[in-house]
């Protein structure tokens, strides 16, 4: 399994994105995930579904310490008091303790990034997970964190997939050491229907989402979270390490951003000052 490293932090490059994922789905979804292989699991106390991502972690009957496991805490429990109690329930749903990662969800549009970046690394003190980082922060929020944080932010979770360019914000992530998660990795399917994408996956006897899951794993410190509530997807999205995409393949896939900007993942109550707009 492909790991990336950062600050301490051993990530593997593929993980299992649950959200939208509830009830038996996702329970029997990430079960079936770590029997395939992966061993990265992302949930989010704003998923509601942290019970049932645990549920699926003891019935695969894989190690804990094989597993690496990220949480979120919500932008709308920031404030410090609702922010440990946030951590401490996630913990208590998944039944696991510590976690792996947890990350700030979304920035907060009115708490000051020190004091929810102070309660992160308090998270880290309390000794309820090894590793915290980010998620959704601006080059400009990233260096605010970093002014602020006494323990290392491990990495940036963002969208990121071929119609978003992200390169800007890459580069602060791994100037801070970071590394960087790409959330919506296949543009939640519309960059699967992409006719180059789709030449490549043909021509490679591949899917178009194996294409763009390779794409992201030949990027320099960068994890990949696709989300399938479809044993077969699970399965396929996975098996993407016996072939690869030459230095031609990839530059074609990177060039579609050029001309099809497009963010899935822009709510207005949280979504901050992109620096792609
Ligand atoms: N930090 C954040 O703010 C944030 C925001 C969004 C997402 N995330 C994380 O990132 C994960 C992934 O992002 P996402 O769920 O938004 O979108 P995504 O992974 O880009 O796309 C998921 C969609 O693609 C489909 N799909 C998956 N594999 C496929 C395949 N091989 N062929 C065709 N379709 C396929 C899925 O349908 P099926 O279920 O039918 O396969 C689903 O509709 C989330 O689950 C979550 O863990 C984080």
């Amino acid at each position: 399994m492909q790991v990336v490293e950062a600050h301490g932090a051993k990530i593997p490059a593929i993980g299992f994105g649950t959200w939208n994922l509830d009830g038996e789905t996702c329970a029997r979804g990430v079960a079936a995930a770590l029997d395939i292989g992966y061993r990265h699991v992302d949930t989010a106390a704003g998923y509601r579904n942290e019970d049932r991502v645990g549920e699926g972690i003891r019935a695969a009957g894989v190690p804990r310490e094989e597993i690496f496991l990220t949480t979120k805490v919500a932008p709308e429990e920031l404030e410090e008091k609702a922010f440990l109690a946030s951590v401490e329930r996630s913990l208590k749903l998944l039944r696991i303790d510590p976690v792996d990662l947890v990350l700030i969800h979304w920035p907060s549009k009115t708490i000051p990034v020190a004091d929810t970046i102070a309660t992160l690394n308090k998270v880290k003190q309390n000794g309820w997970t090894r590793h915290i980082g980010v998620s959704n922060f601006t080059v400009k929020l990233l260096d605010e964190a970093w002014a602020a944080t006494d323990e290392p932010l491990v990495t940036n979770q963002c969208e990121y997939h071929p119609y978003l360019n992200q390169d800007k914000l890459r580069a602060a992530c791994f100037g801070h050491g970071m590394c960087f998660t790409a959330f919506s990795p296949l543009g939640r399917q519309v960059v699967l229907q992409d006719p180059i994408i789709v030449a490549l996956a043909k021509k490679k006897g591949r899917t178009p989402a194996q294409i763009v899951i390779r794409w992201d794993l030949q990027q320099q410190g960068t994890i990949t979270i696709p989300k399938s509530s479809n044993p077969e997807h699970i399965r396929s999205n996975f098996d993407v390490f016996s072939f690869s995409l030459d230095d031609g393949e990839m530059a074609a896939i990177t060039a579609l951003s050029k001309t099809h900007m497009q963010r899935v993942a822009n709510p207005p109550a949280v979504a901050p000052d992109w620096d792609t707009k």
